[in-house]
């Protein structure tokens, strides 16, 4: 949540920065600033709304410098507007901060400043940090800061620049991502990876209790004892092309297609049809360790929770192992039952959701052995786990989750698989076909994407709807979940998933003709019950819209629209089903003119509670 990008360097501060804050606009949009200093004073420019406001604010009120710190704002503390952007100034106009996370103590801080409470100009808990620096600051800014964060509790990903001091830029971290890119005679600051792959693909991650002190040519990162640290600098292999919308009209149009190759992407050199072979080397559990578990807990949030879902019949069916999955938030705070035995797999796209960071130290506490599957290298959750499988999936800017979540269950599947193999808890041969069923994937969703139009002349007919019902069984349920979380993130109606089964126990009270009812009816051991579930609830007056394999010939007589897919084994199914149900929540959205790639209230990553 909000997005921080800094530049100090030879070049317009103001153009970088605004850049990559448009790449970091997915992590909150409901305000943007920008801090800078020339002729030894400080000049902000701050805009409610999206940045394109920004933008146009500083094309009014121009500002340029070599040195820079901007930010874009999801709102905690105090509503969005012009006061509660970022950058916050202390009462004299010297010292500037951009701040993303929770500062829990600001109330106290705030008291302890009294004689500058009328000074301040925002309901944020973010500029009392900046009355806190200004307080210490003696002509050496670093220290002001060190000084400061040893008062603050919360989490923050923070940049602080002084009018008095134009060469430097000062950054700190604890809870909340924040990256340095290195350049020639420049360097840079961010979020996230994307802000800066145009300019830089060397990175160094900040570790929690970081502060840096970065000036054009040198960066000094002392840890929270004070002591100098030589942080690994990584190289950044993703395509800054996988930033940009490459012809289509949003990311998330974008993510959704490039799924045949995020899937390819992330099975290659991993898994060997053929021979029957997986290797997920990142793992270093030995076949020891594996049958020495006991059972597995999944752990995440949202859309990674429900890969989640679907893992459990992954590792309960090819591994054998008995698996939990809970969502983070609830995890965290309930008292699991948890030892070495335990496996506890995370999963996060980005990396670094507080609530699943949360839940992966409460399982390293208890001695479990964790394993996160993950898509960005370098985040908080990857560096914390013992074991972490990488999606390869490249940036997901599209707030909507897509191809995160079939790269997610990719990596699912053939963990289970790997661990089956290695339990010999499956037949060779069963291993083998499996495989090749999971290989076969890409390829069936490249052909289902050639006929994507017919889903949109379906979402026509009812995008004036204001509920739905998902239904699925089995395997499915969660595409189920998966289908009506997309619905209601990027058109704000009303949706939600049902294992089909539990309808009968209250849900179908429910139904009437004005509800139209989505069914996950793909071929499975299921097929007949769901069938019936179909019936039950046209018996009831619903529109039925059946997701059914391409070989289906009844599935017609019982539903007043099909869509389509090809063909696939009913494991890897939910990778096949769940993406008309992304179109068909993207066409909606479009239909009704909602923001497809930003929907509102929401951002993209969740790093504060
Ligand atoms: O980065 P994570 O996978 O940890 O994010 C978890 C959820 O916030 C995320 O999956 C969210 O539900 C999706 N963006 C919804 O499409």
């Amino acid at each position: 949540m909000c997005g921080i990008v800094g530049y100090i360097g030879k070049k317009d501060a103001v153009e970088i920065v605004l850049k990559g804050l448009r790449k970091l606009e997915y992590r909150g949009y409901d305000s943007a600033g920008i801090a800078v200093v020339c002729d030894n004073l400080l000049h902000t420019r701050r805009s409610v709304g999206k940045l394109c406001n920004l933008t146009e604010n500083i094309k009014k009120n121009p500002i340029s410098s070599n040195i820079a710190i901007g930010h874009t704002r999801w709102a905690t503390h105090g509503k969005p507007s012009e006061n509660n952007a970022h950058p916050h100034t202390d009462a004299t106009n010297s010292i500037v901060i951009v701040h993303n996370g929770i500062i829990e103590n600001y109330a106290d801080l705030k008291n302890q400043l009294k004689e500058n409470l009328k000074e301040f100009k925002s309901q944020t808990d973010t500029e009392v940090i900046a009355h806190l620096i200004k307080k210490y600051y003696k002509n050496d800014l670093f220290d002001a800061v060190k000084r400061s964060l040893r008062e603050i509790k919360g989490s923050y990903a923070l940049a602080v620049i002084c009018k008095d001091d134009p060469d430097t830029i000062i950054c700190a971290r604890q809870d909340a991502p924040l990256i340095i890119g290195i350049g020639q005679e420049e360097n840079f600051i961010a979020s996230d990876i994307p802000a800066l792959l145009s300019y830089t693909k060397n990175m160094t991650f900040l570790e929690d209790g970081d502060i840096a002190k970065i000036t054009k040519d040198k960066i000094i990162v002392v840890d929270k004892d004070g002591n100098e640290q030589n942080r690994q600098v990584k190289t950044i292999h993703w395509d800054p092309i996988l930033a940009e919308k490459a012809g289509y009209k949003h990311f998330m149009l974008k993510e959704i297609f490039e799924q045949p190759r995020t899937i390819e992407d992330t099975l290659r050199g991993r898994v060997y049809p053929n021979e029957g072979k997986i290797y997920v080397e990142e793992v270093k559990l030995s076949k020891e360790d594996i049958k020495n578990i006991s059972n597995i807990y999944v752990v995440a949030c949202g859309t990674s929770y429900h890969a989640g879902l679907v893992s459990k019949i992954f590792f309960e069916n090819f591994a054998k192992i008995s698996t939990e999955v809970d969502i983070a938030s609830e995890f965290r705070y309930r008292s699991p039952i948890l030892n070495e035995k335990t496996l506890v797999i995370v999963i996060s796209q980005s990396g670094e959701t507080a609530d699943t960071l949360a839940a992966l130290r409460l399982a390293k506490s208890k001695n479990c052995q964790t394993l996160a599957v993950c898509n960005v290298v370098g985040s908080s959750i990857s560096r914390e786990t013992n074991h972490v499988v990488y999606t390869h999936c490249g940036v997901e800017i599209g707030v909507a989750s897509t191809k995160a979540f079939t790269g997610q269950l990719a990596a699912l599947y053939i963990l289970a698989l790997d661990f089956a193999s290695k339990k010999e808890s499956l037949p060779k041969e069963d291993i083998k076909k499996y495989l090749q069923e999971l290989w076969e994937i890409p390829v069936k969703i490249g052909e289902f994407l050639k006929n994507v139009l017919e889903i949109n002349k379906i979402a026509k007919l009812f995008d004036r709807k204001k509920d739905f019902l998902y239904l699925g069984r089995h395997i499915n349920y969660p595409v189920a979940l998966e289908g009506a979380l997309k619905l209601k993130e990027l058109s704000y109606i009303h949706a939600e998933g049902y294992a089909a089964g539990e309808m009968k126990h209250g849900p179908i009270a429910l139904i009437d003709e004005a509800m139209p009812i989505v069914v996950v009816a793909t071929d499975s051991t299921v097929y007949a019950k769901i069938i019936s579930n179909i019936e039950e609830a046209k018996a009831r007056g619903a529109t039925i819209i059946a997701i059914a394999s391409s070989n289906n010939n009844e599935i017609s007589t019982k539903s007043e629209h099909v869509i389509y897919v090809p063909k696939t084994d009913e494991f890897v199914s939910p990778l096949m089903s769940v993406v008309p149900l992304q179109l068909l929540a993207y066409y909606i959205s479009v239909n009704l003119g909602c923001d497809v790639d930003q929907p509102r209230n929401l951002a993209k990553s969740v790093t504060v509670e």
